[in-house]
C-alpha cells in the first residue's frame, strides 16, 4: 500500500466531472488504487474520499464511518448514483482537499445510492444522518461539486474567506 497526494482546492480537477469507470476497468489496478486511497483517507483523518482528491477524474470514491463500537465499515462506491432522498438535516462538514475549514451545510437526512461495488457488481443501499451526508458530498466530488458549492451564499463568503487566511499563512497544504 502507498500514501497518494491529496489534492486541494481550487485545483481544476476537483472542478472537472470524474468520467465513469468503465467495465474493463474493474480489476487488481483498481482494487490497489482502492486500498491506497483507504490508506491516505485513514491518515489524514477523513471519513470519506473521492477520486478526483488523489487526482484521478473517475467517478469514484471510498467511504469509512465507524459503526457506534467504533467498528469500521469500509465501503467503495463506483458510478454512484443518487437515487431518492428524503428529509433534511443540517451540520457542519469538512473535506480532505479543504485543511482546516469547516463548515454549515444542509444536506438530505436519507439518501437511496445505486452504484458498483470493486468487483464491478451492482448495489444500493439506504443511508441516513453522517452516511447520508458523506455519499452526498463524495458522489458531489465525482461531479465536480465541492462542499463550498453547496453552502449558503453567507456561509460560501466566510468560508472563502477563511480559505484565503489558511492559503496566506501556508496551511493549506
Ligand atoms: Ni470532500
Amino acid at each position: 500500500m502507498s500514501l497518494l497526494k491529496l489534492v486541494y482546492y481550487p485545483d481544476p480537477v476537483l472542478l472537472t466531472t470524474g468520467k465513469p469507470v468503465a467495465d474493463e476497468e474493474f480489476n487488481a489496478d483498481l482494487a490497489q488504487t482502492v486500498e491506497n486511497m483507504f490508506e491516505t483517507m485513514r491518515t489524514a483523518g477523513g471519513v470519506g474520499l473521492a477520486a478526483p482528491q488523489v487526482g484521478i477524474s473517475k467517478r469514484f470514491f471510498v467511504m469509512d464511518i465507524p459503526d457506534e463500537a467504533g467498528k469500521g465499515n469500509p465501503l467503495a462506491f463506483f458510478n454512484p448514483e443518487i437515487i431518492a432522498v428524503e428529509g433534511e438535516q443540517i451540520g457542519d462538514e469538512g473535506c480532505l482537499s479543504f485543511p482546516g475549514l469547516y463548515q454549515q451545510v444542509r444536506r438530505d437526512m436519507r439518501v437511496i445510492v445505486r452504484a458498483q461495488d470493486v468487483k464491478g457488481d451492482r448495489f444500493e443501499m439506504d443511508v441516513n444522518e453522517l452516511s447520508a451526508r458523506c455519499v452526498l458530498h463524495e458522489t458531489d466530488h465525482c461531479d465536480g461539486i465541492v462542499f463550498l458549492d453547496r453552502m449558503s451564499p453567507l456561509k460560501r463568503q466566510l468560508a472563502k474567506r477563511k480559505i484565503k487566511r489558511l492559503q496566506n499563512t501556508g496551511k493549506w497544504e
